[in-house]
């Protein structure tokens, strides 16, 4: 049984309220340190999670990560379901939960997210007799953000404000997103659709001391580099962003840990912040539908050996001040979005602990180096 190396020396990141039990310092189970007092001198360990993993997965959460973000549970459909803005039609509880587990252990809190093309209730999109106007929709997404901001004010640090406005290889302007199909044109900031600079200017307002981020995946390199690039560096101009979520859908095919180190300086560089914000290496090449009926010993060990690469860049670029934070999308392989992507029912086992809760060999060389 390996032994925990000596904890790294840290100085507290921040400081935790009286009563609480500090983030990290959670009793692991024996032998196994703590993800988030190994990191705390270098950036929070988040992880997402549903209401049901609260549960399922606590104590494991409470061990290891020092901040949270709801896969779901703070999405339109979920949140917003109802037409209008009374409180009849939202639902916070879901949310709130993941919130309060949060609070009470000393941990922060990441939004997500505030406007995608997915998980938007179809309500959002009408209007009287058809599509909504684009008056009708900013309107809407005013409101929402307001409303949510307002909520969940000094209790989430940061936003998602916009998620995957990006095609995939194309690096434009997705077409399939309903908000740039009705509310893409007329933006005062050139070549930012109206609904992107307008969410971000809603958030803004909406409340000045949130931390406010661009988040999508696939923008480590390539057509989606350059234009988030762009868009990033437009917003940041008119002061209206502050930070870059790279998603970190990886595999353990890639990309190259330091084609991840370029896109993290590319991004710093202008002026912002840089999360990783959904990290987790599937065992299957990106497209790949093939099903393995268990994890391949082989694929293991490179998913080690990926991690340890991926995290020697993080705490690099941490010590450069050019990271503030990893979060994992899950924590252990029992609950994971991979298992229904691309293949519905597909297994996948892309994270540090096992469908048992065990720490896998990644475990260890993320946690110790
Ligand atoms: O809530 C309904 C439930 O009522 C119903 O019984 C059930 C039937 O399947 O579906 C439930 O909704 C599911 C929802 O997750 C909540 O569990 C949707 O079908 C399912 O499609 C949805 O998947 C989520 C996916 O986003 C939606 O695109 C994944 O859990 C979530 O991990 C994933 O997260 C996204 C990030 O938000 C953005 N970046 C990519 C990442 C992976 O796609």
């Amino acid at each position: 049984m390996r032994t925990a190396s000596p904890a790294q020396p840290f100085t507290p990141a921040g400081v935790t309220p009286a009563g609480v039990t500090p983030p990290g310092s959670a009793a692991p189970s024996l032998g196994v340190p703590s993800l988030a007092a190994q990191y705390q001198r270098y950036f929070p360990i988040g992880a997402a999670v549903e209401p049901e993993t609260l549960d399922s997965q606590g104590d494991l959460l409470a061990a290891q990560v020092s901040s949270l973000v709801a896969e779901n549970a703070m999405k339109w459909e979920m949140i917003h379901p109802r037409a209008g803005n009374g409180p009849d039609s939202y639902d916070f509880t879901d949310a709130d939960a993941i919130v309060d587990f949060a609070r009470a252990r000393g941990m922060k809190v990441r939004g997500h997210n505030l406007v995608w093309h997915k998980q938007v209730p179809g309500w959002v999109f009408k209007g009287q007799d058809g599509p909504a106007t684009q008056t009708e929709l900013l309107s809407r997404l005013q409101a929402h953000i307001s409303s949510l901001l307002a909520h969940f004010r000094d209790r989430v640090y940061c936003w998602d404000v916009v998620n995957e406005a990006l095609a995939e290889r194309t690096g434009q302007w997705r077409t399939d997103s309903p908000w740039q199909r009705i509310a893409g044109s007329g933006s005062a900031a050139p070549g930012i659709p109206a609904y992107i600079e307008k969410a971000f200017e809603y958030a803004r307002a909406a409340d000045p001391t949130v931390r406010l981020f661009y988040n999508d995946y696939g923008i480590e390199t390539g057509a989606k580099h350059e234009k988030a690039m762009s868009v990033v560096q437009a917003l940041a101009g008119k002061g209206l962003v502050d930070g870059v979520g790279i998603q970190g859908h990886w595999s353990v095919f890639g990309p190259e840990p330091e084609t991840v180190r370029r896109a993290i300086r590319g991004f710093a560089s202008l002026g912002v912040e840089v999360q990783v914000t959904e990290l987790d290496l599937s065992l299957y090449r990106w497209g790949d539908t093939s099903v393995l009926p268990e994890p391949r010993p082989d694929l293991l060990a490179e998913q080690a050996g990926r991690y340890a690469s991926y995290f020697r860049v993080f705490r690099e670029e941490a010590e450069a001040y050019r990271l503030t934070g990893v979060t994992f999308w899950g924590i252990a392989d029992d609950h994971t979005w991979l298992d229904d992507f691309p293949v519905k029912g597909r297994k996948d086992w892309p994270l540090l602990f096992d469908i048992h809760h065990r720490p896998k060999d990644a475990f260890w060389k993320a946690a110790q180096w």
